[in-house]
């Protein structure tokens, strides 16, 4: 009950909040770029606020940020001042509703329309607003922020995915029922001339131009609110999850998903360079790679089948066909707890070289990293500025990276003190935990490729070493705030050995038939990797969470929107 008594003193405040501003002239400013997480950029953040240090995910429930937070006291105040007057005053009040009702039915009488004597409009986007200024161009955008400065100034920011725009509507044109009610979120078209700032302009604009708003429509509404409309006071982290599909509007969301998809881009364009080839493996599969305990079951037409875990086993299968190869391709895996760098579904970039030695795989792991990252600080790309904004300190690790034996590990979280969640030390062949490894990556504050992991703990594809068959020719590669990002190794390619491996792990091998036919049609060593897109974007951007790096998260119990 209380529930939704707040919910709709809340929508008739925000509706007489926006008369506010007509009759009292007073700005309101949205703050769009608060919706939802934001990326934290101090230099200490991990060891100032490790969210998630027990790695369980139980304690990572960031709050409405603050600006959030100070729309909606400022909103909660109104509201008070205003509840608190009227039952003072109950006949002012009900004289002031009445001037505000009369005022709407003016502003309802009030029309424009498009100047034809003036030259027609260009259709453009904003990012092509610089080379438009002094034209007259139509925008079509969202209302991002709205301010009111009188009864006869109005500025928009407009968005339009590819930019902001500060967009200026004077007189008659914030004088229309549609203006005093516009609210952030709306979709408009504007009409009008791109003008540069002055130079000394003490107004800052993105870009340093503005649209000065000739002729104007809108195209349709947002409730009251606009973004707050949905996240209120109560916001928490499943809530803003809910409300994905808004929060992606805010400023810095957008941001971290424009990284994502350059950061994508620029890790195709290495593959591409290097001559690897691009394929598309399926995502119904009938085969586990990574083990039985996070498969993604599904009916295929009557039969048992699976979501792919990784799309490694047919890597593998096309070497002997196209050479290297690699793709970008969706991996689930059936996460049972909800942890601050685990997804159901995740982008997983994957490559597969044929004839190489364990070094030379190390070697490809670094050179995916680093040549990664030098495009990224390259002065030439776009992207270089949008990630210095989300990560001022984002620099390009050097070569080569320290490597560190599974075994040394051991030792260092001894020599540490960084112990099981029993309070013992980790021991030979016991597996390290998400905590503990992140623990230690933080204060080695470096990329680690950590190698020869135990047979026991590695899938039934890996290739046991030569001088010690207990351990494998495997890697993972640790980034600090993250942990593992990678994780890669060399492949069985004896039959014998590869048969023996799928029994020892109790897998029927006749559903691999195909894989195993490689042993035996021509068998070359051979090794690869898998990089978890969202993980890699953490660490470039430093996010706290790897939802903050994902379109649409999948997580445990969570399958919408
Ligand atoms: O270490 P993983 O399980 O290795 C494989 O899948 C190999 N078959 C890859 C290969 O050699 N082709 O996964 C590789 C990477 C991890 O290091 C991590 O970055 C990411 O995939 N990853 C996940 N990312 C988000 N959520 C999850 N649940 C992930 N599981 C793995």
């Amino acid at each position: 009950m209380a529930m939704i008594k707040i919910a709709m003193i809340g929508a008739s405040v925000t509706f007489a909040g926006i008369s506010v501003w007509w009759f009292l002239g007073k700005p309101r400013i949205f703050q769009a770029s608060d919706y939802g997480q934001q990326a934290n950029t101090s230099e200490k953040f991990y060891e100032k606020r490790d969210v998630d240090s027990k790695a369980d995910g139980l304690e990572y429930s960031p709050k409405p940020k603050s600006a959030l937070k100070r729309a909606q006291k400022l909103e909660n105040l109104k509201e008070a001042k205003k509840t608190a007057a009227a039952a003072k005053n109950p006949a002012k009040e009900k004289e002031k509703q009445e001037r505000r009702a009369k005022k709407i039915e003016e502003a309802r009488r009030i029309k424009i329309w498009e100047d034809k004597t003036l030259p027609t409009a260009k259709v453009i986007k904003i990012r092509d607003s610089t080379e438009h200024r002094e034209r007259r161009v139509k925008i079509q955008g969202w209302v991002h922020h709205l301010r009111r400065e009188g009864k006869k100034l109005l500025f928009i920011q407009l968005r339009d995915g590819t930019g902001y725009l500060q967009c200026v509507l004077t007189n008659l044109l914030c004088s229309t029922y549609e203006a005093i009610t516009l609210t952030t979120e709306s979709s408009v078209t504007l009409f009008g001339k791109v003008m540069e700032l002055p130079p000394g302009s003490h107004h800052k604009a993105p870009g340093d131009h503005e649209l000065i708003v000739d002729y104007w429509e809108l195209i349709c509404g947002a409730p009251s609110g606009g973004p707050y409309s949905v996240l209120d006071k109560n916001t928490n982290f499943d809530l803003q999850l809910d409300n994905r599909h808004i929060v992606i509007r805010g400023t810095n969301t957008s941001k971290n998903l424009k990284a994502a998809s350059l950061v994508t881009q620029l890790i195709r364009e290495h593959h591409l360079d290097r001559g690897y080839m691009e394929v598309h493996p399926p995502c119904i599969v009938q085969t586990k790679t990574e083990g039985g305990s996070s498969l993604f079951e599904l009916q295929y037409y009557g039969k048992k089948a699976y979501l792919t875990q990784s799309s490694q086993l047919y890597l593998e299968s096309v070497i002997a066909a196209l050479g290297d190869v690699f793709c970008i391709q969706k991996s689930f895996r059936a996460e049972k707890s909800r942890t601050r760098r685990h997804l159901s579904e995740f982008t997983h970039i994957e490559a597969e070289f044929n004839f190489i030695t364990f070094e030379n795989l190390l070697e490809k792991i670094e050179d995916l990293v680093v040549s990664v990252c030098d495009r990224i600080t390259n002065p030439n790309n776009p992207l270089r500025q949008l990630v210095f904004e989300i990560n001022p300190d984002f620099r390009t690790p050097r070569r080569p990276f320290k490597r560190m034996s599974y075994t040394e590990v051991i030792q260092y979280l001894k020599d540490n003190n960084i112990k099981k969640k029993d309070g013992t030390y980790f021991q030979p062949k016991d597996d390290i935990p998400e905590g503990a490894e992140r623990t230690m990556i933080n204060k080695l504050n470096e990329p680690i490729l950590v190698c020869r992991f135990p047979a026991a703990w590695k899938p039934f594809y890996t290739k046991k070493c030569s001088d010690d068959p207990q351990l494998t020719e495997s890697v993972d590669l640790l980034m600090p705030g993250v942990g593992e990002i990678l994780g890669a190794s060399m492949r069985t390619e004896n039959y014998d050995e590869l048969i023996k491996a799928f029994i020892e792990k109790k897998i029927e091998p006749s559903t691999y038939y195909w894989y195993s036919d490689q042993r035996k049609f021509g068998s070359c060593a051979h090794g690869g990797y898998g990089l978890g897109l969202e993980r890699f974007l953490m660490w470039i951007l430093k996010l706290p969470h790897i939802c903050d790096a994902c379109l649409y998260p999948r997580i445990l119990d969570r399958c919408k929107p």
